[in-house]
């Protein structure tokens, strides 16, 4: 699976956001090591807070099928500029590597890849549980 073809999948589950309330569309496909991909679309709510973005609806569902390697995310949006990810789905996705690639693309389907080390530096990792903890 290359990434242009990612970009193709995450603009294909855009057609199925739920967004009455912001318009604001947004496609992911996530990619397994295995070769798997999860799509996600954000499903807004009328208490607001309750809405959930595309990029943790595909990891929510990849989890929950078994899957938790991950090599790449695609996300869509029917921006001009490119969308990063919020910083909820950031710490989602980095919970499961610091080398994955998040891919962000804009309306023409044009992408920028970053590591998602590089968008949540200093992340609060599963790492961090495993340090010494002093208690007085
Ligand atoms: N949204 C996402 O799906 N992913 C992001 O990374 C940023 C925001 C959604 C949430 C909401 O439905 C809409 O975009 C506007 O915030």
């Amino acid at each position: 699976m290359d990434y242009p073809q990612l970009v193709k999948i995450a603009e294909k589950a855009k057609e199925k956001a739920y967004v009455p309330y912001s318009n604001f569309r947004v496609g992911a496909a996530l990619l397994t090591v295995e070769g798997q991909v999860f799509t996600g679309c954000n499903i807004e709510n009328a208490s607001f807070g309750m809405t959930n973005c595309a990029e943790r609806t595909a990891i929510f569902k990849a989890v929950s099928e078994g899957y938790n390697n991950f090599q790449a995310i695609a996300i869509s949006t029917d921006t001009q500029e490119i969308t990063s990810p919020c910083g909820a789905c950031r710490q989602v996705l980095i919970e499961f590597g610091e080398n994955i690639d998040v891919i962000m693309a804009n309306v023409k389907g044009q992408y920028e890849v970053y590591k998602i080390s590089n968008l949540l530096p200093l992340a609060f990792s599963p790492n961090k549980l495993e340090e010494e903890r002093l208690n007085e």
